[in-house]
C-alpha cells in the first residue's frame, strides 16, 4: 500500500470495524506466519511519548491474534510497564544473572496470555555487563522457546541501552506525539540508529493524534525528512487517538486495551497490531536462532554514546 495513504486507510479500517461491530476482543487468529521470535523494539526521541503505553497494549492486542507474546521491560525508569498493568515484579534478570533464578522462575504470566521480563535493575546498562554476566543472559534467553515475539520497551533518546536494544532488533518502531518537539527528537533517533545501522526497518507510530489526517502529516514529515537528509525509507505503522480512555486506563493500571476495547485508542492498536503480525521478517534479519541470538548480536555491536 502507499505509505502516504496509510493513515487514511488505518480511518477507513476503523470505520468498517466499526460498522461490523467487530471492536471486540475475536478470540485467537491463525496469522503466524513467521519463523522463530521476532523481536520489536519501541522507542523514541522524547520522553513520555507514550512507548510503554504502547508496548503494552500492542502486547496485548498481538496476543489477542493468536501470537505468543514475551514483553521485556528494558527501561527501568518510573512509568513503566509494570506500573501500567499494576503488577510487581520481585526479581528480574539481574537476579537470572546472578544465578538467583532461572528466567521462567522471573516470568510474570499475565491473565491476557502476555509474558513479562523485567530487565536488570542492578545495571543501568545492559551493553556493558561483564562476559561472564553476558554469557548468562544469552543462555538465558536460548532456553525460552514458543515466543513469536518479543516487544522491548526501551527509554527514550540515544542512549547506549537505548541503541544497543535498537541495533540487533527485527524491527524498531519509533513513537511520535504530533508535538514538534517530539517530531524532531523522532528525526534525532532514526538518525542515531541509521548512522550504526543503515539497513534497520524502522516504522513510524504517532501517538496521541487529534485526526487520521494529523497522524498521517507526522509520518509523511518525518519520512520526507529522513528520506531527504538520510537517504533512507522510513515506513509509516499507524497513528493512535489522543483518547481520555487511556488516561483512565493508565490510572486504574489497566492495559486500555483490555479495559475499554471499543474505545477509539484500542480501535487503533488492533489495526496497528494487524500490520505488524501480517509484516514477514526476512530470514537474514530474524532471531529464528532463539532470542539467545538476540542478545548475542546485542553484545556484539559496537554502541556509540549520544552523538
Ligand atoms: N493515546 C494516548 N491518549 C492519551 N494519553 C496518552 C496516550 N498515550 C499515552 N498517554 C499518556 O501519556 C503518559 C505517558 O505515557 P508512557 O508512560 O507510555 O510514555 P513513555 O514514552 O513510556 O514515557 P518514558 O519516556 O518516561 O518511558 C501516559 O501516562 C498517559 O497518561
Ligand atoms: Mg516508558
Amino acid at each position: 500500500m502507499p505509505e502516504t495513504n496509510m493513515d487514511l486507510d488505518q480511518a477507513a479500517g476503523l470505520r468498517r470495524m466499526m460498522m461490523k461491530n467487530e471492536n471486540k476482543p475475536s478470540g485467537r487468529l491463525a496469522t503466524s506466519s513467521w519463523t522463530g521470535t521476532k523481536v520489536i523494539t519501541v522507542t523514541s526521541g522524547k520522553g513520555g511519548v507514550g512507548k510503554s503505553t504502547v508496548s503494552v497494549n500492542l502486547a496485548m492486542a498481538l496476543s489477542e491474534m493468536g501470537k505468543k507474546v514475551l514483553l521485556f521491560d528494558a527501561d527501568l525508569g518510573l512509568a513503566n510497564i509494570n506500573v501500567l498493568l499494576g503488577v510487581v515484579p520481585k526479581y528480574n534478570l539481574y537476579h537470572v544473572i546472578k544465578k538467583n533464578k532461572t528466567l521462567k522462575d522471573i516470568i510474570i504470566h499475565t491473565p491476557a496470555g502476555v509474558d513479562i521480563v523485567a530487565g536488570a535493575s542492578g545495571y543501568s546498562i545492559l551493553a556493558d555487563l561483564p562476559e561472564e554476566d553476558r554469557r548468562e543472559v544469552i543462555k538465558a534467553f536460548d532456553s525460552l522457546k514458543g515466543y513469536d515475539v518479543m516487544i522491548i520497551d526501551t527509554g527514550a533518546g540515544v542512549g547506549q541501552n537505548v541503541t544497543a536494544f535498537t541495533l540487533p532488533a527485527d524491527e524498531v518502531v519509533v513513537v511520535t506525539t504530533p508535538e514538534p518537539t517530539s517530531i524532531t527528537d523522532a528525526y534525532g533517533i532514526i538518525k542515531s540508529i541509521v548512522l550504526l545501522a543503515p539497513d534497520k526497518d524502522i516504522k513510524l507510530l504517532v501517538n496521541r493524534a487529534g485526526s487520521a489526517i494529523e497522524g498521517k502529516r507526522v509520518i509523511e514529515r518525518i519520512a520526507n525528512i529522513s528520506n531527504q537528509f538520510l537517504n533512507v525509507k522510513v515506513e509509516g505503522l499507524g497513528f493512535i487517538f489522543d483518547d481520555e480512555f487511556v488516561i483512565r486506563s493508565v490510572r486504574q493500571q489497566k492495559p486500555f486495551y483490555l479495559a475499554y476495547p471499543k474505545s477509539k485508542a484500542s480501535g487503533c492498536v488492533r489495526v496497528v497490531a494487524g500490520r505488524l503480525a501480517g509484516t514477514e521478517v526476512p530470514l537474514n534479519q530474524s532471531a529464528g536462532g532463539g532470542l539467545g541470538s538476540f542478545f548475542k548480536k546485542l553484545f556484539s555491536k559496537p554502541v556509540n554514546e549520544a552523538e
